[in-house]
């Protein structure tokens, strides 16, 4: 299917949807902590998407049965919420936001940490941030789709980590999914040669092991096949003549959801950033 090419008026709609996705996230972002459970982060996205005139693109896109993806610990990607999953400290969880508004949509997704977490869960989770802004750091009118998932592999190899290779990137704009699919490995100057007006997003799944997959029986949800912790960071971005433009940045990092959280007391302390550099 071809690639669309937005004009000028798409993209300043592209740019809204973007925005309402990113601040859709960080709205949860700052609920976040240890005893809500992955069903109110889905209320949150529920009310917060509503409040922006926007609809959530996720809900029943192809059956899904809810609004947001929430995907913790060894679930890689398209986690259900469920209101009997309590985040505890120790977990680490993704949420995936995906916003629609006036027919154009935005999708963004982060890795919170609550609390204390693993050796492994931490290092998974900087990686796959790492990756993701590595990804886009090659985006520019002229490269190629190889060149982003090289960069990718380039710093999950170094790493000793794995990329998750059976879900990758897509293109989006009038729809949440359209081409080109964004593969997160590949090989630098092959593959679909980017243009000025394409948008798309990246959005790398980073694993401590082997990164094969295992499908659950629900239909949905992606977990590692050995139980280890998976990270996923996501971005949409506009390709431009030099470079590119993240339609879903943050204007403020996101917090990571650290132990002074939990206890109460980031009054006295600055709380841990992690976001867009
Ligand atoms: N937001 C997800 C993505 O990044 C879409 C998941 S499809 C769903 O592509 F149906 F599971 F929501
Ligand atoms: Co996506
Ligand atoms: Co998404």
């Amino acid at each position: 299917m071809a690639i669309v090419i937005h004009g000028a008026d798409e993209i300043a709609k592209m740019r809204v949807a973007g925005e309402i996705a990113a601040g859709t996230l960080a709205y949860v972002a700052s609920k976040l902590r240890a005893g809500v459970t992955t069903k109110d982060i889905d209320n949150w996205v529920r009310e917060d998407t509503a409040r922006r005139g926007a609809l959530p693109s996720q809900l029943g896109y192809k059956g899904f049965p809810a609004a947001v993806c929430t995907s913790r610990n060894e679930i890689i990607c398209h986690g259900i919420p469920n209101p009997e999953h309590v985040l505890v400290a120790g977990d680490i969880v993704n949420v995936d936001v995906t916003s629609n508004i006036d027919g154009y949509h935005g999708d963004t997704s982060a890795t919170f940490q609550i609390g204390e977490v693993s050796d492994d869960a931490r290092k998974v989770t900087d990686v796959c941030f790492r990756c993701l802004n590595a990804g886009i750091s090659v985006v520019r009118h002229g490269a190629r789709l190889g060149d982003v998932g090289a960069a990718i592999m380039e710093i999950a190899s170094k790493e000793g980590c794995g990329v998750v290779e059976e879900f990758g990137g897509h293109g989006i704009g009038r729809k949440m999914h359209m081409a080109p699919h964004v593969p997160h490995n590949g090989t630098a100057g092959r593959g679909v040669r980017l243009r000025a007006g394409m948008t798309f997003t990246i959005e790398p799944m980073i694993t401590i092991g082997h990164p094969r997959v295992v499908q659950l029986d629900d239909g949905w949800t992606v977990v590692t096949h050995d139980g280890s912790p998976t990270a996923q960071f996501e971005h949409t971005v506009l390709v431009t003549k030099d470079g590119y433009e993240v339609l879903t940045a943050q204007r403020t990092p996101l917090p990571l959801i650290r132990p002074g959280f939990l206890e109460g007391e980031q009054a006295g302390g600055e709380p841990a950033l992690a976001g867009p550099a």
